[in-house]
């Protein structure tokens, strides 16, 4: 395999030079319409089934990073301004995305979500499946409501990609036949389609013409590839990160740090760890042997780098765009997601 590169050399360096930025210096920019967009939020969660209700206000609590809200408020500032619609695109995406962890942790069977036990492991499977149902009707009506229509298509879009991404992965858990080509295939579907449709959802929702559309997309694109690679990385780490970290393994689950390392190992110690991953019931020990074994074949620097090299050319394409606050917090963004702790 001559043509796989060494893997134990330099990574490209992070796509800034300056410090980076803290999640509130990014969202500074946006701060005060962040305001505006949590209050449309709560009130597309609100029920008058009690069960239901009482299950919202436990999500409300526990409120995530809201990167993609952010994202989209940030597009549509870059790209003319923030409007009416921009509001209730950064509500729809955060709905959707919402719904979609509340189903992913009944899929990878996960007891802790945002620092805090999941739905699933406080509420059961029943509750968990239906309430993701509810937040993804609500951000449909949402749409429905102000006929936002080009919104709710580019978001449906994303949302079937999501599915299939996830479906996907579950097939190639199955199988254990998964490369690197295939497990970009995934993250894009499931990850980075939602990260594009933001960038999409924000730039229309500012009027702005096809071409810097399909420019944020790509860039948008290309965030959330970074952004899946830093998750799939954490799940390598000892770090609290507010949910389960060598999960991924414990699913059959394999992501970029392991193929990587696969694909570089010799036949038999190959095969002796895709018989650890193939095992129902993982010990620590099989946790750590895995985890020894992607730290020698370099695979957790080959991932960063992958990583890094995607966040810089999504740095690079924004420098391109007229210089202003949103434009530096994005670019901002792209180290953040490199460098972020959770
Ligand atoms: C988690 O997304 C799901 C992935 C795509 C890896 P976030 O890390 O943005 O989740 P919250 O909203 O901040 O909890
Ligand atoms: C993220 O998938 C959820 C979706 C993109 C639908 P993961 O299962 O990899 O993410 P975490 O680590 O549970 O947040
Ligand atoms: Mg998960
Ligand atoms: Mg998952």
């Amino acid at each position: 395999m001559a043509d796989i590169p060494a893997l134990l050399e330099i990574p490209k360096s992070a796509p800034t030079t300056a410090p980076p930025l803290s999640l509130s210096d990014i969202r500074q920019p946006v701060e005060g319409e962040l305001k505006e967009f949590r209050r449309y939020f709560r009130k597309a969660m609100r029920s008058n089934v009690g069960i239901l209700d009482k299950v919202t206000r436990y999500v409300l609590r526990q409120k995530g990073k809201e990167i993609r809200p952010i994202l989209v408020l940030l597009s549509a500032k870059l790209c003319g301004g923030i409007t009416e619609s921009s509001y209730r695109a950064a509500a729809l995406v955060e709905l959707l995305h919402t719904a979609t962890l509340v189903h992913d942790d009944v899929v990878d069977d996960a007891e802790r979500r945002r620092g805090v036990f999941s739905i699933n492991a406080l509420w059961k499977n029943k509750i968990a499946v239906l309430l993701g149902d509810f937040l993804l009707s609500r951000g449909l009506l949402l749409a429905l409501d102000h006929a936002e229509y080009d919104l709710l298509h580019t978001v449906s879009d994303a949302v079937r990609r999501m599915s299939e991404g996830e479906l996907l992965q579950i097939e190639k858990a199955r199988k254990m036949d998964i490369d690197e080509e295939i497990y970009f295939r995934i993250i894009s579907d499931k990850t980075a389609s939602l990260i594009a449709a933001c960038m999409v959802a924000g730039a229309v929702s500012a009027d702005a013409d096809a071409d810097t559309q399909a420019k944020v997309r790509t860039i948008g694109e290309q965030l959330g590839l970074a952004f899946q690679i830093r998750d799939d990385l954490f799940d390598y780490g000892t770090v609290d990160v507010g949910k389960p970290l060598g999960l991924d393994l414990q699913e059959k689950k394999m992501t970029l740090p392991l193929i990587a390392s696969l694909q570089r190992a010799e036949p038999s110690e190959r095969k002796r760890i895709l018989k650890i991953v193939r095992k129902k019931k993982k010990r620590s020990g099989d946790i750590t042997a895995v985890g020894e074994f992607v730290q020698k074949h370099g695979g957790l620097v080959y991932a960063r780098s992958k990583m890094e090299s995607l966040a810089a050319d999504a740095a690079e394409s924004l420098s391109t765009f007229p210089p202003s606050h949103a434009r530096d917090a994005l670019i901002g963004l792209a180290a953040f997601i490199v460098a972020r702790r959770k």
